[in-house]
């Protein structure tokens, strides 16, 4: 059986001013979580999902994550001829054979919305799975897996929504909707980074959806809206009134790894589940704390 879902959009093309100086020349997707970039997490997270095809909407600065998942030949030469096998099998395992890398540019930073209508030749008429690499999602099974399970039974678009405190509102598309199965909404309203004062819930979007085609229609037709860029929430806004969207409460942890408390924190429960080095960083935590 074919995967529902065969193709994962991933708008990489943003500044990351959040994570100056470090991002000056350098790509914040490529920040490393312990040992891998955060890019790579969300790869492997669409890869478990079945997705084979990777979109990656990109920019200026960006050229690394090509790279990054493009052969190293003398890389892969070098492990080879010292007999590095295991080494040479990580380097070999970032993109498996089955999998393709398509890069498409997105040539000025309107938004998130404008980043999703960049890959729409590519994604053509078929659902598809639009995966924000900042937000690092940890579940079991992986978070866009359970998502497209959800797509196999529901066949609408899907956003993965998680609550938030209400001071934390401004930060998210905000969701309303009536339940209508366990862990799943009707979305009847979403409105992109709302004060708290005027939220009409805490219900909050991860950066994890999956949508229709019917979604490129209505980004070609939107207006600039917060922060003068076009919205991928203004886009669903208007897809609601066509189409059925729902609200999935995925199980598993996000970390905010645009910011940087949410970078530390993801760094130490990854680095605390480590193979290699997560049980002596774990006894070296643990001695400090007590
Ligand atoms: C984007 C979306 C927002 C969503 C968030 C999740 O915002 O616009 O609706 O809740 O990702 O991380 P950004 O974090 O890019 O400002």
């Amino acid at each position: 059986m074919t995967a529902p879902i065969r193709k994962a959009v991933f708008p990489i093309a943003g500044l990351g001013t959040r994570f100056l100086p470090a991002t000056k020349a350098s790509a914040k997707e490529m920040l490393p979580v312990v040992d891998k970039p955060l890019i790579q997490y969300a790869v492997e997270e669409a890869y478990a999902a079945g997705i084979r095809q990777m979109i990656f909407v990109t920019g200026r600065t960006k050229r690394s994550v090509e790279d990054h998942f493009d052969t190293a030949y003398e890389l892969e030469s070098e492990l080879e001829a010292a007999g590095k096998k295991e080494l040479l099998a990580v380097a070999r395992s970032i993109a498996p054979a089955d999998m393709s890398c398509v890069f498409v540019r997105q040539p000025r930073a309107l938004g998130l919305g404008h980043a999703v209508l960049c890959a729409k030749d590519l994604v053509g008429n078929e659902a598809f799975a639009v995966l924000l690499a900042d937000d690092l999602m940890v579940g079991e099974p992986p978070v866009m897996a359970q998502m497209v399970q959800q797509y196999a039974e529901w066949r609408t678009s899907l956003l993965a929504v998680q609550d938030v405190p209400r001071e934390h509102t401004k930060r998210y598309g905000i969701v309303s909707g009536t339940v209508v199965h366990d862990g799943l909404l009707d979305v009847t309203g979403i409105i992109e980074k709302p004060a708290p004062e005027v939220a009409p819930t805490t219900l909050a979007v991860a950066g994890r959806y999956i949508l229709t085609p019917g979604i490129f229609k209505e980004l070609e037709n939107l207006p600039r809206g917060v922060g003068g860029e076009i919205q991928l929430t203004d886009g669903i806004a208007q897809l609601l009134r066509r189409e059925k969207v729902f609200a999935y409460r995925y199980a598993g942890t996000r970390y905010d790894c645009g910011s940087k408390l949410g970078f530390l924190q993801a760094t130490v429960d990854l680095g605390r589940r480590h193979a290699e080095v997560g049980a002596d960083f774990s006894d070296w935590l643990d001695q400090r704390a007590s």
